[in-house]
């Protein structure tokens, strides 16, 4: 007999708890992280420094509204500070959206590679996650309309994706909008905006500002090389905005965040640097890993997909601990349903010559 005991709400226990990229190769003494999307870059100089002088006062609370942080934000993207609400990492938000607005027995909609925070988040509040297919690794918006019951109170749709890297354009966009009932909320997941180099692309900001149903979130963890600290915002309407507010940790921000972030954001040049430096090495990869015959999925964020075959001595486990045993972690992507791929972030030069010069030794093995 089962003893009684506290039950998790239901969802909870079908939930696969997100599983971060490796960092280690046990003994190997020089390793490369290229498994969780971190920029080569690291951050800038001037929020290490601001993150500095906040350690002289460990003993004050943050402020709990983020004011200045918002502000900064505000200023950088022409945005009403007023309308945005920051958290520890956009995971924090995903989920306070999650939160806000789904319920047991609701529908949350998801594209079958998406972002794992998305069903994790879902399950989370008792709704169903649902997804809707792709095409060519890349969402499909009539999959998404055609996924819509009466149920779906969210659509989460990371753009560009990961681990994909495949983006849709603005146009798709606004035509998933006007195909959603208004009382659907869409949340446009751009961590990877600021990789993107397409005349196509918009991160989210013109349909939220011109719609009542549209949240786009944003992250400090990518170009800005936050990732530590755990800093994200979303641009929303008011009234989204203000139902975030109400259910979000009173300071969910840390202070050594919100001071790095601020410094940040103003640091244009060295957003610049890391963009200037990804596109490069983003299209050097692509091309040098297609070189060697294997599959590279178009990406316009800052890693790769890369697919392998099925060949026995030749798979994508193969190839990780064959790249793992010369400290290059990449990341498995199983857990995304492309149990034959691996997504690498694009690193350092020697870290992007070192991957292709491995994956060329790799394949020419005999199996
Ligand atoms: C699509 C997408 N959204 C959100 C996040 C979460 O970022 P954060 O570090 O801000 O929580 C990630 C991180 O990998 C991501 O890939």
């Amino acid at each position: 007999m089962t003893a009684v005991r506290p039950q998790p709400r239901p969802g909870v226990l079908n939930i696969q708890a997100y599983v971060p990229g490796k960092s280690s190769a046990p003994g190997v003494a020089k390793v490369f992280k290229l498994s969780s999307n971190e920029t080569p870059l690291g951050p800038s100089p001037q929020a290490v420094a601001a993150y500095n002088a906040v350690g002289a006062h460990l003993e004050d609370y943050p402020d709990g509204s983020a004011s200045e942080l918002r502000e900064a934000i505000g200023q950088a993207f022409g945005l009403d500070p007023d309308r945005i609400a920051c958290g520890a990492g956009s995971d924090d938000l995903l989920n306070l959206l999650a939160r806000a607005y789904l319920a047991d027995g609701d529908e949350a909609i998801h594209t079958t590679h998406g972002f794992l925070v998305y069903p994790i988040a879902t399950l989370g509040t008792g709704a169903k996650p649902i997804v809707a297919a792709e095409k060519n690794y890349t969402a499909d918006v009539d999959a998404m309309l055609a996924a819509v019951t009466k149920k779906t109170k969210l659509v989460f749709l990371a753009n560009p994706n990961n681990p994909t890297g495949t983006y849709i354009p603005f146009d798709e966009i606004k035509r998933l909008h006007k195909g959603l009932p208004p009382s659907v909320l869409l949340v446009l997941d751009a961590a990877y905006a600021e990789y993107v180099q397409r005349n196509d692309y918009e991160s989210g900001i013109e349909l939220v500002a011109t719609s009542e149903n549209v949240v786009m979130c944003r992250t400090f963890s990518k170009i800005h090389g936050l990732a530590a600290l755990r800093l994200g915002w979303m641009y929303g309407p008011a009234h989204v905005v203000d139902a975030v507010n109400r259910i979000r940790g009173p300071f969910n921000v840390n202070a050594a965040a919100i001071a790095a972030g601020i410094a940040a954001i103003k640091d244009v040049a060295h957003q610049e640097r890391s963009r200037e430096h990804n596109g490069r090495w983003l299209a050097w990869l692509t091309q040098e890993i297609g070189k060697l015959g294997l599959k590279v999925t178009p990406s316009v964020a800052n890693f790769v997909l890369i697919h392998f075959p099925e060949a026995k001595g030749h798979t994508a486990k193969d190839a990780d601990a064959f790249l793992t045993a010369r400290g290059l972690i990449l990341r498995q992507v199983g857990a995304y349903k492309l149990p034959d791929a691996l997504r690498m972030s694009v690193g350092t030069e020697e870290a992007n010559r070192l991957v292709v010069a491995a994956l060329k030794e790799f394949l020419g093995r005999a199996a």
